[in-house]
Parts: structure tokens; sequence; C-alpha cells
């Protein structure tokens, strides 16, 4: 959208201008506030349709991705730092981001770059601008992680982690679909496939325009999305509870395995998502908004699925604001939620049931830490441990049949996403 809106001199500002303005508001969010990038877009890039609020998130996003490498250019070409929050280091970050990550031609960068900094240093904005074209500056291949996140992972896992924790940010993830039924052979000639109903797309194509998406035959999902509702097989009518189940793919998945599904979620934002879904593909599922927490079914469940809420550091390829936002009490907070609801979900499973806990985190305390402290609480509950053949090949369970995914899995065939899955069994009686 052209922005002309006017400046105090009368002039109007370039084309342009009002995406570049809402990209550093959407910036400014994550950072300052700590909000979502998603969350971010509704208020920042109000006012803004189509190309241009896609743009503002793109260079929000790649500016979040690659901001650690930006600062060292940035800091590299000014004889004194500028201080971390001023708006002249902010208007330089989304600036470089379009010019050595998006690739946006250089005049449009400087011209709609220089509006956002009125009042203040132009001069040196221009300048290094002018001097990042001369001299081509050029990112590494690798963007950098947020310090106390290499710092964590490197304490938690290792240095290799990091490393490819890095190489798999660097650039979006490509698109995996699920579907409903196994496609046939000539169908998508062009994917990989790597579980049964999964193919997985180059990314970068409009979802929506994907033969049989208004049929309702895929959905999207990561592959390691896909796992938890992998372990529970085939339904054969069994009644499963899909504990915190929004916006709908494992829903989805189970339902399309012949599961009778009973899919819960606290937001009636993130439900009306769910059922668009449902609609979308057809499937049958009972929804209800509860929170579980206070909320409780009729009676027990044969399986129990608890997708539980959480930092969502394993998603970070994908929402590269995650690694910015979140702290080590943001995850403390999340795993003290975890550890109540999972011993809510444990009571809602039938004697000798299957419950599958799975967080898309990054973090122990998320994960292996959880299944220890709830297996230590709950005389007779155990690991039912995954098989590999129950899994993608590249993905095995560790030693005690848990699963856990990692940047470095799949490297070769476009990575996945950070999961941990683990299935457990209830007690006979
Ligand atoms: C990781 S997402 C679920 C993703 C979903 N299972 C899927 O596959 O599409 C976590 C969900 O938990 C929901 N949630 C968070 N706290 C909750 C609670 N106390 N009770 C019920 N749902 C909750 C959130 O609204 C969110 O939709």
């Amino acid at each position: 959208m052209a922005d002309r809106r006017s400046r105090p001199t009368g002039e109007a500002d370039p084309a342009g201008t009002a995406t570049r303005r809402a990209a550093l508001r959407l910036v400014d969010a994550v950072l300052r506030r700590g909000d979502p990038l998603d969350v971010a877009m509704h208020a920042a890039a109000h006012g803004l349709t189509g190309a241009d609020r896609a743009f503002a998130v793109a260079i929000a996003s790649e500016t979040l991705r690659w901001m650690v490498d930006l600062d060292g250019l940035i800091n590299g070409a000014t004889r004194q730092i500028l201080p971390d929050d001023v708006k002249s280091r902010a208007v330089l970050r989304i600036a470089l981001a379009q010019l050595l990550v998006l690739k946006s031609p250089g005049h449009a960068v400087v011209s709609t770059a220089l509006p956002l900094v009125a009042g203040g240093p132009r001069r040196l904005v221009h300048a290094i601008l002018s001097r990042a074209q001369k001299e081509e500056w050029q990112l590494p291949d690798r963007a950098t992680l947020p310090l106390p996140t290499a710092e964590r992972w490197a304490e938690e896992w290792n240095l290799a982690m990091v490393e490819a924790a890095e190489g798999s940010w660097s650039a979006p993830p490509p698109i995996d679909l699920s579907f409903a039924a196994e496609p046939g052979a000539e169908e998508w000639p062009d994917a990989v496939t790597l579980a049964p109903r999964h193919r997985r797309l180059p990314r970068g194509q409009a979802v929506e325009a994907m033969p049989g998406f208004s049929e309702g035959s895929w959905w999207v999902q990561d592959l390691a999305a896909g796992l938890p509702a992998r372990l529970l097989g085939s339904g054969e009518g069994r009644t499963v509870l899909d504990l915190c189940a929004a916006p709908g793919g494992k829903t989805m998945q189970l339902a399309a395995a012949g599961w009778n599904v009973v899919a819960v979620d606290s937001s009636a934002k993130r439900l009306d998502r769910l059922r668009a879904n449902i609609d979308r593909t057809g499937l049958s599922v009972d929804i209800v908004q509860g929170d579980i927490r206070s909320w409780a079914p009729d009676g027990q469940a044969d399986a129990v699925l608890l997708d539980a809420p959480c930092s969502a550091t394993g998603i970070f390829r994908r929402h590269p604001d995650v690694l910015h936002r979140i702290e080590p009490r943001h995850i403390a907070e999340m795993a003290t939620l975890q550890t109540e609801l999972l011993a809510r979900a444990a009571r809602w499973v039938k004697p000798a049931g299957t419950l599958v806990y799975a967080t898309c985190s990054l973090e122990r305390a998320e994960g292996e830490d959880q299944v220890s402290a709830f297996l230590a609480s709950h005389a007779g509950w155990a690991i039912d441990p995954a098989r590999a053949d129950e899994l993608p090949s590249g993905i095995a369970p560790d030693g005690e049949g848990l699963i856990r995914t990692l940047p470095n899995m799949l490297d070769d065939a476009g990575g996945l996403d950070g999961f941990f899955v683990a299935r457990l069994r209830a007690p006979s009686d």
C-alpha cells in the first residue's frame, strides 16, 4: 500500500514507507513487549493489505532471524556502538535485512528507511546503507543464534546441536503436508515422502493455491508435529481426548485414523481455526471449549493426547521471534503448567490405556524432565516405548523409547521442528 502521509516539510513519504514502518513496529513489539509476531501483526500491520502485509512480516521475520549478524555489521560500521534500543539501530536492522536477505533494490530500501529516522541521525543511516551497498556486505552462511539461547542449548545438548540449529534456521523451512489418506503415487511428483501420508515440498508456494486445498485432502503440518498422533496408530472407533487441540493438526490426523475425537482447547479464537480445518477436510470431531485445569470429561477415554502449551522454542525456524522472546522464567512457568496438565490428563485415561504427551520445545524441562517427574509421582504408569518402525527413517527413539527431534535430524532432507513426544501406559487397574 502506498504511503502518502505528509511529513512536516510537506513532502510525502515515498511509496512503501508504511510497509517498512509496520515492519519496524512488528520487530519492536517482539523485542520490547515480548509479543509473538503473529499476535503483534494485527495491530502493527493494521491498514496494510495482501502483499504489503506479507512483505512487512517477511522483513520483520528476516530481521529477527539474522539480528545478531545484522548487529555485528552495524557495530563494525560505527565509531561508537549504537545503543540497543535506539531508532537508528532498529531502522538499520530492517533496512539491512531487506538489502542482504530479501535482496530488495537499494534505492527502495534507502528511500523508505530515511523517513523512519526523521528528526534523528539520517546522515548516519544513509552513510551505513550506502557503504553496505558499495562494499557489497554479506551475511554469514548460518544465522547466529541469540547468545542466551546458544548458551542454554550448548549446556542442555551440545555445541553440535547449536551449530545444527543455526544451520536449520538460516532459511525458512520446507512445506510439509499431512494427508487424510495416502495420495496416489502419480500425485505430487515433485514432493519427497518421509512417512506414510506425508509429502514435503520446497518452500515459497502459496498453500491455498496448491491442488486439493479446497477439497481438504491435506493440511500443512511439520513432519515432527505429526509424530504424536502417529504413536496412537489407528483408532478403530475407540475414543481419544485430544487436549490442547487447536488449530487441529493432530485432531485431523486422529479423526482420519479412525478415532472418535473429542477435541478440547481453551481458546475460542483458535477453536475457530480448528473448526474451519475440520469443515474443510470433512472430518468428524466433537469440539469442546474448556480450560483443562477446570474442565473434565464425562468419563475416561481409551487414549489421551496432550499437546501441551509450551515455550515453542522447537518451532524457531518458522517463528524466528521465539528465540528473542523466550527467557528461562517463561520455560519454568510453562513447565509448571505442563506438570499440572499432565497430572489431570492422566486421570482421564482408562486402565491400561495410552497417554501421549508432546511439546514443540527444545527444552528438557518441557520434555524429558516432565516424564521423569510424572513417573516418579504416578505409581503404575510406564513408558510405552516408541518403536523405530513407527517413525520416519532418520528419527530414532532414545534408549527409553522417548522421541526427541533435534535440529540436526533429517538435515539433508530439509530438517524438522524440535519436538518431544512420550507414549505412556496407564496401570491396568
Ligand atoms: C501447542 S498448541 C496445540 C496445537 C494443536 N494440538 C495442533 O496440533 O494443531 C497448545 C494449545 O493449548 C491451548 N491451551 C493452553 N492452555 C490450555 C488449557 N489450560 N486448557 C486447554 N487448552 C489450553 C492453547 O489455546 C493452544 O491452542
